[in-house]
């Protein structure tokens, strides 16, 4: 009886998981807290929970610039549209997937501007753009979920926060072009002389 009792006291076996062991020690791991905490800086995070995952990505409507959309966008698409006048979003072409897959609509909503919608209709909010990506691109949406697509902020420490899809690729232009490194070696031989 007593055995049973002082295995709840936290002295000798005294963690209950190994995950209770890991978190108590890393509160103060040889006098450092290990924590990603403190690499987040000023990134303003938002909490997800996907199919039991969750962790924390950046919020993103305070970094778009041309957002609220509504601010121009007060009318239906159609009603605003017109043959004489400039494009407003010029900057803006489509480099992903075909023509056929992919328009503007294919994202935006045309009656809201303010949020984005899944090919079914259903509303999606731009700090959860995400959902948008994870319709066509199951693997990298199973991997990210899991950590391995993307990239950690801070490390690997809890709390965890992962960049998400639009802080790395852009969402009408996703592709990254190839890199060839700055310069080659032959320049180094020629330096050497
Ligand atoms: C400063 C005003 C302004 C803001 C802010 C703005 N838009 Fe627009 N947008 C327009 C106008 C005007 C048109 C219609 C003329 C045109 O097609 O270029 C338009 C057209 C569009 C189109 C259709 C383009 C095409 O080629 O068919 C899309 C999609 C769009 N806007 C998305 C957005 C989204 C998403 C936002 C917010 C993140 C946004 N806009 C914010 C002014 C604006
Ligand atoms: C694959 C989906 C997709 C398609 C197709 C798409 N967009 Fe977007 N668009 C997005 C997402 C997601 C964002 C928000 C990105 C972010 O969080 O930075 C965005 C952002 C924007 C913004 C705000 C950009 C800024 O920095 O202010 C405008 C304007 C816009 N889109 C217009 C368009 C227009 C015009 C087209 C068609 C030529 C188009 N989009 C096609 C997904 C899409
Ligand atoms: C409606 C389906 C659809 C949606 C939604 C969609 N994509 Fe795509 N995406 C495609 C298709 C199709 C291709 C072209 C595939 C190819 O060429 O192999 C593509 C290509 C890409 C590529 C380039 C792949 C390569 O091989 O270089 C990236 C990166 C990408 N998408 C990321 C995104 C992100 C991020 C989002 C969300 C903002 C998104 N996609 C939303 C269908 C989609
Ligand atoms: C930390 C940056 C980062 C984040 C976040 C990220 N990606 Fe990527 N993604 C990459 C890099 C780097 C590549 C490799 C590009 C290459 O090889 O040319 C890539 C490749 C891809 C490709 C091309 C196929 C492949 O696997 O090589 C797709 C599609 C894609 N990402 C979709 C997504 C989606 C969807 C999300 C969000 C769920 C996402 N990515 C989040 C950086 C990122």
């Amino acid at each position: 009886m007593a055995l049973f009792i002082s295995s709840c006291k936290h002295q000798e076996n005294e963690y209950h998981s190994i995950t209770d062991k890991i978190e108590a020690k890393s509160k103060d791991y040889h006098g450092v807290s290990v924590s990603s905490e403190p690499y987040f800086g000023d990134i303003d995070l938002i909490k997800i929970s996907e199919d039991g995952q969750s962790f924390l990505i950046p919020e993103r409507k305070g970094n778009i610039k041309s957002y609220a959309c509504t601010e121009c966008h007060t009318k239906p698409l159609k009603q605003m549209q017109s043959k004489d006048l400039k494009k407003a979003h010029w900057n803006i072409s489509i480099k992903h997937a075909g023509a056929n897959t992919m328009n503007c609509i294919t994202c935006h909503s045309s009656n809201n501007m303010d949020d984005l919608h899944s090919l079914t209709g259903s509303k999606i909010d731009f700090n959860k753009s995400y959902k948008l990506c994870s319709q066509c691109h199951t693997e990298q949406f199973k991997d990210w979920k899991g950590g391995a697509h993307g990239k950690q902020i801070g490390g690997w420490a809890p709390p965890r926060a992962s960049l998400t899809c639009v802080n790395c690729h852009n969402p009408h232009n996703p592709a990254f072009s190839s890199k060839w490194p700055a310069r080659f070696n032959t320049q180094k031989i020629k330096e050497r002389k």
